[in-house]
C-alpha cells in the first residue's frame, strides 16, 4: 500500500499517524477458543449454494426472500429491509449490527456516520466499499436503534449465514459485540474477543472482531486498539493468499 495513502486515511480515521504499523504490543494466540468452535451454521433453508447458483444470483434470489419477510416483529416498522450491499463475490465480509435510521431509509447498510468511518477504516486497509460485501446481524431496524433482541437475531441469522455461504468470503469482519458474539456463537466480552483469529462455525474462514464504528465515534481513544485490528486482519488474509 502506498505509504502516503495510508496516512491520509489513517488521519481521516482520527488516529495519530504516530502509532506504528507493525504494532506487536498484544499477544495474537492463533489458535482458537475451544468455547467459539462449537457453533454449527444451520443447513441452508431457501438456497442451496452447491447446486451451481452463482453467488450474484442466488444473493438477488435470497434478497427478494428477506425483502418479504415477516418472521419478527421488525417488519412492521422497517420502512425496507436492508440486505447488504457490495461484491457478490468478495474476499472480505463486514458485518454490523442492524440498520439505523439513515440505512432504515436508504436500503443499504452503514450509510449513516458509523458509515462514512467505515469506509475509512476499510480505506486505511485499501479496501474500497465496492470490492468487499457489507451486510449486518439484523435486516430491519430495531426501534429507537436499541440493541437486538435474542429472538430476533434467532430469526434473522439464517439469512447471514445464507450470505456467507453464497459469497464464501476468504475473510469475515465483525463489527462490534453483537456481530462478533452472534458470529462467534459465545457471550465473551468484546475485548476478549478482538486482536486474535476466530474461524466462522466449523469453517476455516477467518473471523476478527474489532470495535463498531459508531462506538469508536463515541470513544475515539480506541481506535488505535481497532487499527491495530485491521492491521491484524490484512496479515491474516495476507497470509492465506
Ligand atoms: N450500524 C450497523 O451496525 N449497521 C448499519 O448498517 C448501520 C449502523
Amino acid at each position: 500500500m502506498e505509504e502516503q495513502r495510508r496516512l491520509y486515511y489513517l488521519e481521516k480515521m482520527g488516529i495519530q499517524t504516530w502509532v506504528t504499523r507493525t504494532s506487536q504490543s498484544e499477544a495474537i494466540p492463533t489458535v482458537p477458543d475451544q468455547e467459539l468452535r462449537s457453533v454449527q451454521a444451520t443447513p441452508l433453508t431457501h438456497l442451496d449454494a452447491s447446486c451451481g447458483t452463482s453467488s450474484a444470483a442466488g444473493l438477488d434470489e435470497l434478497r427478494n426472500v428477506v425483502a418479504a419477510c415477516t418472521l419478527c416483529a421488525l417488519h412492521q416498522g422497517r420502512t425496507q429491509t436492508v440486505f447488504g450491499t457490495g461484491n457478490p463475490h468478495a474476499d472480505w465480509l463486514v458485518v454490523g449490527e442492524a440498520p439505523g435510521f439513515e440505512e432504515d431509509r436508504s436500503g443499504e447498510p452503514f450509510v449513516g456516520r458509523a458509515g462514512q468511518l467505515l469506509t475509512k477504516m476499510l480505506r486505511a486497509i485499501n479496501l474500497a466499499r465496492e470490492e468487499v460485501f457489507i451486510a449486518n446481524i439484523l435486516k430491519c431496524r430495531p426501534p429507537d436503534n436499541r440493541d437486538p433482541q435474542p429472538q430476533e437475531i434467532g430469526h434473522c441469522l439464517s439469512y447471514l449465514r445464507q450470505q456467507i455461504d453464497l459469497i464464501q468470503p476468504k475473510i469475515i469482519l465483525a463489527m462490534g459485540r453483537i456481530a462478533a458474539q452472534t458470529l462467534l456463537d459465545t457471550h465473551t466480552a468484546i475485548g476478549r474477543l478482538r486482536g486474535r483469529e476466530h474461524y466462522y462455525a466449523d469453517t476455516r474462514i477467518p473471523v476478527i472482531v474489532t470495535y463498531h464504528p459508531a462506538y469508536l465515534l463515541r470513544s475515539p481513544q480506541q481506535k488505535r486498539k481497532a487499527w491495530e485490528d485491521l492491521q491484524l486482519a490484512v496479515r491474516i488474509r495476507e497470509s492465506c493468499e
